[in-house]
């Protein structure tokens, strides 16, 4: 069977920053260490007056099809992976198509494009969308370009908006990828839940402690799902394994709930058993209450041994570098953690070709999917190839007041004129509205 998986990816940041322990936490009267030891959390990106989803969108993606050297009729698909949408009918993705033709001879008429919801994990459901339409061989040789695309941000004052953030992540999906090639086996965790939701309004009305409860629960079922039908997953299966991370204090979380599953009745467990004993088993407690508590007092003992420690450095501590530095993306924010990982690969020499990557990803309402990917040859220079570093140190670093205007500017029911903080240079930008409400865009070079 032929592969397939990304062939190439690129990341837009919003080109503004927030320093969190530095600006956010002092104004708030808050602890500065709440962001750097709590969530784990450096800075946030935000959009300039001019950028939205639909430019972060283009512009990664332009930035995408210039490297590849692609032409538009090579695409054969275009859909969006959004939950910051402005518009409940016409897709993000024509907005992004019609901004590409701005710049290229050729045009997507011919590519079938769409929008794709279901909170964080659109981004994730929309590379299976990809991959099955090639697997179907409806793709007539042609690749699919991904983009996950959004303006996470929370309404003043909600606890959520110490994780806000902005950018796109253009993924490029193709037979005999350069980048990670998929697996076919994947889990799921899918429940009725109410944690986090945006009823027709821009903001998310969330309960925050519940959320994170929610995404564990999920994640649990994601990865049994998972094992039932690929393999008992064990720690060293995986070079890395990457998490959607909202915040790098919840994949802290998360990864201790994967590492206590994983490594059950394996050597792990056995060496560790002299130490802090076996896990709980829930047959051997009187109800399930008894049996939680139990577990719980196991993996805080389990968080201080050397093997779990020296695991977390090496498979879930590189996943979560750009994260830190640009806060919660939601669609793109998994593929932030691929991304990071690879990157941190690339950067300490680690011959990654044919090592798995356990990828874990998340969406409120919910659901937790979890699959693995191969790292394929190819992907080192792929990933060298990016700008990531250059774009995140030429974010212009706002005061408080100057986040205030910005978190207005971006507010759809606020009107507010925001002088730019930043000089568009080569890149789509947004100018403003037409006469049927609709958003325009131009490229300036
Ligand atoms: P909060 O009330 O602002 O913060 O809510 P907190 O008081 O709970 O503190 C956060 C952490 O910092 C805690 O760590 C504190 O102990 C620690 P924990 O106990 O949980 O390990 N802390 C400190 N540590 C050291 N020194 C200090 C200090 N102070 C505190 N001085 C919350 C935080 C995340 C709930 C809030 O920001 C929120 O509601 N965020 C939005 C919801 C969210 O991100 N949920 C995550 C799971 S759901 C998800 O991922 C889906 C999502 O991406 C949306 C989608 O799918 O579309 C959100």
């Amino acid at each position: 069977m032929t592969a397939v998986g990304i062939d190439a990816v690129e990341i837009w940041t919003g080109k503004l920053r927030l320093d969190l322990p530095g600006t956010f936490a002092p104004a708030e009267g808050e602890d500065p260490e709440k962001y750097t030891k709590g969530l784990g959390l450096e800075t946030s990106s935000f959009p300039d007056a001019y950028e939205d989803i639909v430019t972060m969108g283009a512009n990664a993606a332009k930035r995408l099809i210039d490297r590849k050297g692609l032409d538009p009729q090579e695409i054969g698909r275009i859909d969006v992976a959004t939950e910051s949408a402005f518009d409940n009918s016409k897709p993000v993705s024509t907005y992004i198509a019609g901004c590409l033709e701005q710049v290229y001879d050729d045009d997507f008429h011919h590519a079938n494009k769409g929008e794709r919801k279901f909170a964080c994990l659109a981004g994730t459901q929309a590379i299976d969308d990809a991959y099955n339409w090639i697997r179907a061989g409806r793709n007539r040789g042609r690749a699919a370009l991904v983009v996950a695309t959004d303006t996470a941000l929370y309404a003043r004052g909600d606890p959520g908006e110490a994780t806000q953030g902005a950018g796109a992540v253009a993924m490029l999906v193709t037979e005999d990828p350069s980048v990670v090639e998929l697996s076919t086996e994947q889990g799921y965790g899918s429940a009725d839940e109410t944690d986090f939701l945006k009823p027709n309004q821009q903001f998310p009305s969330v309960d925050g402690k519940r959320s994170m409860q929610v995404y564990l629960a999920r994640m649990r079922e994601a990865l049994t799902d998972f094992e039932s039908v690929a393999w008992d997953a064990h720690p060293d299966d995986f070079a890395y394994t990457p998490f959607h991370t909202p915040f790098p204090g919840m994949v802290r979380k998360a990864g201790l709930l994967g590492y206590r599953h994983m490594i059950r009745d394996t050597e792990i467990e056995d060496a560790l058993e002299g130490r802090i004993g076996r896990q709980p088993r829930e047959e051997a407690h009187e109800d399930r209450e008894a049996y939680e508590e139990a577990i719980r007092g196991y993996m805080d003992e389990l968080k201080g041994t050397e093997e779990y420690r020296s695991w977390y450095g090496d498979v879930i501590g590189p996943t979560l570098d750009i994260s830190r530095r640009v806060g919660n993306w939601y669609t793109g924010s998994v593929h932030l953690a691929r991304m990071s990982a690879l990157r941190h690969a690339a950067d300490n020499d680690v011959d990654l070709a044919g090592r798995k990557l356990l990828v874990a990803s998340y969406g409120s309402g919910a659901q937790a999917e979890i699959h693995a990917e191969t790292v394929v040859d190819g992907w080192r220079e792929e990933v060298e190839a990016t700008n990531l570093d250059d774009q995140l140190a030429r974010r212009y670093d706002l005061s408080y007041e100057e986040y205030e205007g910005v978190h207005d500017r971006h507010n759809h029911d606020m009107d507010v004129e925001m002088e730019e903080f930043t000089r568009p240079d080569g890149e789509f930008v947004f100018t403003g509205w037409g006469r049927m409400s609709e958003r325009k865009y131009d490229y300036v070079e």
